[in-house]
């Protein structure tokens, strides 16, 4: 034979087999449009599909092009966003719309190489919207993808490791195929989700079952090899909940730190559980705070929360005051007093907006 089509692979024609007969109906399949696509990368990373998707529909709705979300204020951004965490990706995400519309003229480049350019945009996302929007056969790979590839290939390098990706990379575009890049992504990625999965893959049923190299060596739940994250720490929050008649104090959280562009409350940090009475006052004492001597200044039981490498063990401290916060405080401090419908338009933390729901503020 003189043509050059290159045999077709047997990776992609399983894959391109199982997946009309298997995959989700979820909105982003049935788009073009590389800002939608975009939109849903960045949410779904993270994120799983059955908690991401309302965000997705609210997002397209509150911002239906890429000029609209870069017009917008990033306290607004942040508010829609609220819930999903990681509020990196939503700070970079705003960042990355209006780098779109003034340096490329409110469209995506076309490319994978031209969307690497774009803040927050890795080799990730570069291909799911070069492929998905333009046709373009690089492949994607995600945790899904990496396990795929693991157990049918037997490839034993540990995925956290950043030197595995180009391995991984050269196998995954040898596969994918010219002709049908955004389905090999798609079915790849799905097949990972629902029939390769990380602790029952459906073995039994499986189109790959022969060639698959950890099935035909028993070393399924073997693979892949990933090394585990460093153990995260411990972080003790004490949060004064200072409220004045009707009103409550907080503040943007501006320091480079979790939550950046989130609102939360007057904060005191210890390395221990419990804040020592002695530092209770001394913050008392620099927030000038009059307080009303009637009520009793226990602290909320703590609230565990994780995140990817923290653990945050929080505690409130619910306080009354007497008179407004002097304005040295608000100065110092960033605090600011906001009414119940203001704070319900803040953006926060889940932790801040349960709490406030919770005790109606
Ligand atoms: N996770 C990441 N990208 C996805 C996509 N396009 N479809 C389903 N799940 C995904
Ligand atoms: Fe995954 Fe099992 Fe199929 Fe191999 S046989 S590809 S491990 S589901």
């Amino acid at each position: 034979m003189t043509n050059a089509t290159p045999r077709p692979s047997f990776l992609a024609a399983a894959l391109l087999s199982w997946y009309p007969r298997h995959q989700r109906d979820l909105p982003w399949r049935h788009t073009r449009d590389p800002y939608a696509i975009w939109l849903s990368e960045v949410i779904l990373q993270q994120t799983r599909v059955a908690q991401g998707l309302p965000y997705y529909e609210t997002f397209l709705s509150a911002y239906p092009t890429v000029q609209q979300l870069a017009a917008a204020p990033e306290a607004e951004v942040l508010r829609y966003w609220q819930g999903l965490g990681y509020y990196s990706r939503a700070r970079n995400m705003h960042h990355t719309a209006q780098q779109v519309v003034n340096e490329f003229g409110g469209r995506f480049p076309g490319t994978y190489a031209g969307l690497l350019r774009l803040r927050g945009v890795g080799p990730y996302t570069a291909a799911a919207i070069a492929s998905f929007a333009f046709d373009e056969a690089v492949a994607v790979l995600d945790g899904n993808v990496y396990r795929v590839l693991a157990r049918i290939f037997g490839l034993h390098s540990d995925i956290a490791a950043p030197s595995s990706r180009k391995e991984f990379q050269a196998l995954a575009d040898q596969h994918i195929p010219a002709s049908t890049p955004a389905e090999f992504n798609q079915a790849i990625m799905e097949f990972g989700a629902l029939q390769c999965t990380p602790l029952k893959p459906d073995c039994l049923f499986c189109p790959l079952q022969s060639p698959c190299w950890a099935f035909q060596h028993g070393q399924v739940a073997l693979l892949p090899v990933k090394s585990k994250a460093k153990a995260s720490r411990t972080r003790y929050f004490h949060y004064f909940v200072l409220r004045h008649g009707e009103q409550t104090y907080l503040r943007e959280r501006r320091e480079k730190d979790i939550w950046q562009g989130l609102y939360d409350f007057a904060l005191a940090e210890t390395t221990v559980p419990a804040l020592p009475p002695a530092e209770l006052l001394h913050h008392l004492e620099a927030l000038g705070a009059h307080l009303d001597a009637s009520q009793a200044a226990e602290p909320s039981p703590a609230y565990r929360h994780i995140l990817s490498h923290q653990k945050l063990e929080v505690r409130f401290h619910p306080l009354t005051l007497t008179q407004p916060l002097p304005a040295s405080a608000l100065r110092d401090l960033g605090l600011q007093a906001y009414s119940t419908d203001e704070i319900e338009a803040l953006p926060k933390p889940k932790l801040i907006a349960n709490y406030c729901s919770q005790h109606g503020y």
